[in-house]
């Protein structure tokens, strides 16, 4: 296989920044880096991370997945408009009580999740069944698969982009297209600082007392321990992110994170759905002392093994 052309979107921050630098740092010189952001004035944390394969393995370019425009041009302007990898990766967070959120609000972040990656693989799609050939890979989330208590509406945009990705695989097969959905767990970046600030900020007037109260004192202090017990860093994202898209057969579905599987796994085990409500529920209202536990023997499977 050449040199294969990836356009990674996101790349301000994060998960992004993390794979155009890993891809355009590769040992084996396997591909060029088309790093993507809607703002370019953000561009110089990635060029930091780029270093010496800026503009010769990675280039950067404005893209915003919430306009065609501005999709249709970046695409235009690559040799034959040629994309062999699409990492779909521009998202935005929401946390918080349902009352509390606005619907422009809601349709906003389906805008950038789920409109953005609609917008992209339309754009690419009729090029890469030319080619009968072409990857579309797309961060999506564990909450992708399992929603969770107070994520209603940033599960639902993942779920969305599940749903897509799993109708559209079946037809990009016939084109020798693959597709792979990334499911991290929670990550340290900035979405985890941007959703707590928000939610630090949050006017909770909207709901009752006991909804606000679960939130602030149940919800946001177990979330926050989550993330510093199982968090994994953008680059481990990246790293097992390169692994799917280097693949002989990449899977449709690759979780990052293996601690967080066990919770993922619930949802498969019981069809009804009771098994992961009761779960949770229990983990959250019921058993404060069963959750710190399970966090620290998570946190030290995670010290022996040194991986998660
Ligand atoms: N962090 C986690 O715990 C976690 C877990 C599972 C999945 N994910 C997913 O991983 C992806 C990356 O998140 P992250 O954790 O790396 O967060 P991040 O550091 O906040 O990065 C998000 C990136 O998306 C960009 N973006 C937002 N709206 C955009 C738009 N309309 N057009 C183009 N770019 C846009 C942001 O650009 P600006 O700087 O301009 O805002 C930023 O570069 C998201 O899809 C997220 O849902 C994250």
């Amino acid at each position: 296989m050449g040199t294969r052309r990836v356009l990674v979107t996101g790349c301000s921050s994060g998960i992004g920044l993390a794979v155009a630098a890993r891809l355009a740092k590769d040992e084996l010189r396997r591909f060029k880096v088309v790093a993507t952001m809607r703002d370019l004035r953000k561009r110089g944390p990635l060029e930091k991370a780029a270093g010496d394969s800026l503009n010769k393995t990675l280039e950067i370019k404005q893209l915003d997945a919430c306009c065609e425009a501005s999709i249709r041009e970046c695409v235009n302007s690559l040799p034959d408009r040629r994309v062999d990898v699409l990492v779909n990766n521009a998202g935005v967070g929401m946390i918080g009580p349902l009352e509390c959120q606005s619907i422009d609000a809601m349709k906003n972040l389906f805008d950038t999740n789920f409109f953005g990656l609609a917008r992209l693989v339309k754009e690419l799609l009729p090029d890469m069944k030319r080619r009968q050939s072409g990857h579309i890979v797309v961060m999506s989330s564990v909450m992708g698969i399992q929603g969770l208590l107070f994520n209603d509406v940033y599960s639902a945009s993942k779920f969305a982009v599940e749903g897509f990705c799993e109708s559209l695989a079946v037809q990009a097969m016939k084109f020798s297209i693959k597709t792979t959905l990334v499911e991290p767990g929670p990550v340290v970046t900035e979405f985890e600082r941007k959703v707590y600030e928000d939610a630090e900020k949050m006017d909770l007037s909207g709901t009752d007392e006991e909804t606000a109260k679960i939130f602030r004192e149940v919800y946001l202090p177990y979330s926050k321990k989550i993330f510093s017990s199982l968090g994994q860093t953008p680059e481990e994202v990246a790293e097992q992110t390169v692994k799917v898209i280097t693949a002989k057969e990449p899977p449709l579905r690759h979780q990052t994170n293996r601690l967080y599987m066990p919770m993922t796994a619930l949802k498969h085990a019981d069809p009804t759905g009771r098994l992961p409500l009761d779960t949770f529920y229990k983990m959250i209202f019921k058993h404060d002392s069963v959750f710190n536990a399970t966090l620290g023997v998570l946190r030290m499977l995670q010290r022996s093994t040194g991986k998660k």
